[in-house]
């Protein structure tokens, strides 16, 4: 009974966590597999909700000078490309209710202030997209569900051609160059390793359909939970106790 009583008393701190703190979702995989192709088709499909985007690459250092004057030479690949302290910092604000601010990052003067920031509020669901959200333990450890975006090489690079050359006026050559030497090494020493922490791998990105409706099913009936926490807020509790 002592037992029970233990048991009882720690699914319902359990579920006090549980119905305040939102739904935070993970999205990795290479760069132009497709994340923020998913992530946009997840966030309307719930339409109904509030969700809140987050982009890893808002957290990346700003360049010093003399790294500006050798910007061909530095790796935007690397995890230490990211200010990860500001990362979990703003994520266990938003966690915890509270509102951010999170930079807006421009990829042609490699600087995050040059555009305001962008106010984000607490919402029902979070979403953590980038190369490398799943690299850091302490970024992994706030996620509820974690997605792979799984696109092969040469799509991702033909994709990045076409964006880096349209989007970022790079030119051809320089877009080759910065794969070879940085792009290809960092996805199969750091991002490639992190796919065995997801929950869910999606092959072909925003083409597979199934997957994408299934991953919305299923935050849907973790949001139904989360509302029949807040009404019932026993509940959760009651049915757990029962199946001792
Ligand atoms: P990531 O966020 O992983 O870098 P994006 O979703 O931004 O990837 O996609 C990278 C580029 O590829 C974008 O220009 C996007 O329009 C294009 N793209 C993404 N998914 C597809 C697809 N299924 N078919 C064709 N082009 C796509
Ligand atoms: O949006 P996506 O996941 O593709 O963004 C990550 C990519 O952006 C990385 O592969 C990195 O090389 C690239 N990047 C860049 N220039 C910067 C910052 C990032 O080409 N200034």
């Amino acid at each position: 009974r002592k037992q029970q009583n233990g048991h009882t008393r720690r699914l319902m701190s359990e579920t006090e966590n549980f119905h305040k703190q939102p739904f935070v979702i993970g999205v990795a995989g290479g760069a132009a597999s497709g994340k923020t192709t998913v992530c946009d088709m997840i966030i309307h499909q719930l339409h109904d909700q509030r969700v809140v985007l987050v982009n890893q690459d808002s957290f990346y250092h700003n360049l010093s000078s003399e790294e500006l004057t050798q910007v061909h030479e530095y790796n935007f690949d690397h995890p230490d490309a990211f200010d990860t302290e500001e990362l979990l910092s703003s994520m266990e604000k938003l966690r915890h209710g509270e509102p951010v601010d999170i930079p807006k990052y421009d990829f042609k003067s490699y600087n995050n202030n040059v555009f305001p920031p962008r106010r984000v509020n607490p919402s029902d669901v979070i979403i953590l997209e980038g190369i490398l959200v799943f690299h850091d333990p302490r970024v992994r450890e706030l996620m509820n569900m974690k997605i792979f975006v799984d696109t092969d090489a040469d799509v991702r690079l033909a994709r990045r051609i076409r964006r880096d050359t349209a989007e970022k006026a790079r030119d051809i050559a320089t877009v080759l160059d910065q794969y070879s030497k940085f792009v290809k090494p960092a996805f199969d020493d750091f991002i490639l390793p992190t796919k065995k922490y997801a929950d869910i791998i999606i092959p072909r990105g925003g083409d597979n359909h199934v997957a994408i409706d299934l991953i919305v099913q299923h935050i849907r009936t973790k949001l139904g939970q989360h509302d029949l926490c807040k009404i019932y807020p026993n509940l959760y509790v009651i049915q757990s106790t029962f199946q001792i």
